[in-house]
């Protein structure tokens, strides 16, 4: 058994590992040579005489105090014989080499059983669960109502600005409840030099987010996208703020985006704060003619994050 860095040279048999990784929605296909060449991540392959059955690439924020593992996988027929806990601690160690860590973060579902096993538990806490709402847009639909789309006023913010809402109590506590930020499935602390570390190409976000008389109200979405294997794109949106009276100008925006920018079936992974009116999410989606996708490859209905101690 060996492990080593992975390179572009493995992308093809890394990509072979696993069929239909999250029902076809798996984002490593995207991101496999970013994650080759981005700063902060280290990908990293196990391989078994000279076979490569897994992978895991290591992604650190929080000024260096947290690794993140993502697209982490194991051959089906060498799962459940110890070879990812061994690939985990491994990449841990090289990754502590460079940064001084203090967490281990993973973001799951809830398809996920190991995480609901008492001996995960243990080691790792639960920091939060958001829900998860499908929807599938089809070109088509967006054509129909796109005399409504050019009506908006723009609030897209620059991801730079939600730095301000870290620095206001108020406005922290209403949308990070948990003190945490999730983009593009990824948990970052508040700190603004994480807010350096996002892709800007890839990122929709947009604010009505104020404080009048020491109430805050509005919401922040922030979203991401991504090519997947299944024809078409994810549309990664994370939902912040409980008040749900600008929902509808949300979902409007980012169906814009959409509307210019993408060119195929898109999945949208709408993650949400359980406290919210999620109704008030279906009603605007119905307006638009949204397909509330149902599917048995991907049943996950909630998004996890687990963190350790190192
Ligand atoms: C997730 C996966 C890599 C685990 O592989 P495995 O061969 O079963 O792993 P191991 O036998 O080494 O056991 C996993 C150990 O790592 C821990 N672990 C850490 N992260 C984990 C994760 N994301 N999923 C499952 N176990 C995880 C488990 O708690 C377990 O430790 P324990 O034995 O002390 O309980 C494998 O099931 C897989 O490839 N799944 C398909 C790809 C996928 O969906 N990946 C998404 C991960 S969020």
């Amino acid at each position: 058994m060996d492990i080593r860095k992975a390179t572009t040279v493995d992308k093809d048999a890394v990509l072979a590992l696993n069929k239909n990784v999250f029902g076809g929605l798996d984002y490593l296909p995207s991101y496999y040579d970013d994650f080759l060449e981005n700063p902060i991540a280290m990908p990293f392959i196990i391989t078994l005489d000279g076979e490569i059955i897994g992978y895991l690439c290591a992604f650190v924020v929080d000024n260096g105090e947290t690794v993140v593992h993502r697209a982490g996988r194991i051959s089906p027929k060498f799962q459940g014989k110890g070879f990812y806990k061994v690939l985990s601690q491994h990449v841990n160690e090289k990754v502590r080499e460079r940064y001084n860590l203090k967490t281990r973060a993973m973001m799951t579902g809830d398809g996920n059983l190991k995480t609901q096993t008492d001996s995960f538990r243990q080691t790792n806490t639960l920091i939060l669960q958001r829900d998860l709402v499908k929807y599938m847009v089809l070109p088509s639909h967006l054509k129909e109502f796109s005399g409504l789309l050019n009506t908006l006023p723009n609030k897209n913010v620059s991801v730079l600005e939600v730095k301000a809402y870290f620095d206001t109590e108020a406005i922290r506590k209403y949308l990070f409840p948990q003190d945490r930020m999730i983009v593009g499935l990824v948990p970052y602390r508040l700190l603004s030099s994480n807010l350096a570390l996002l892709d800007k190409k890839n990122i929709v976000c947009v604010s009505d987010v104020k404080v009048d008389d020491e109430i805050v109200s509005g919401l922040l979405s922030i979203a991401t996208f991504y090519k997947v294997s299944r024809p078409g794109y994810a549309y990664v949106l994370e939902l912040y703020g409980t008040d749900m009276n600008s929902v509808r100008y949300h979902l409007l925006s980012h169906l814009d985006f959409i509307a210019k920018t993408l060119d195929d079936v898109v999945y949208i992974l709408f993650f949400v704060d359980k406290q919210c009116q999620q109704e008030k999410i279906s009603d605007v989606s119905a307006e638009c003619g949204l397909v509330n996708w149902i599917d048995s490859d991907y049943k996950t209905t909630l998004e996890c994050l687990f963190e350790s101690n190192l």
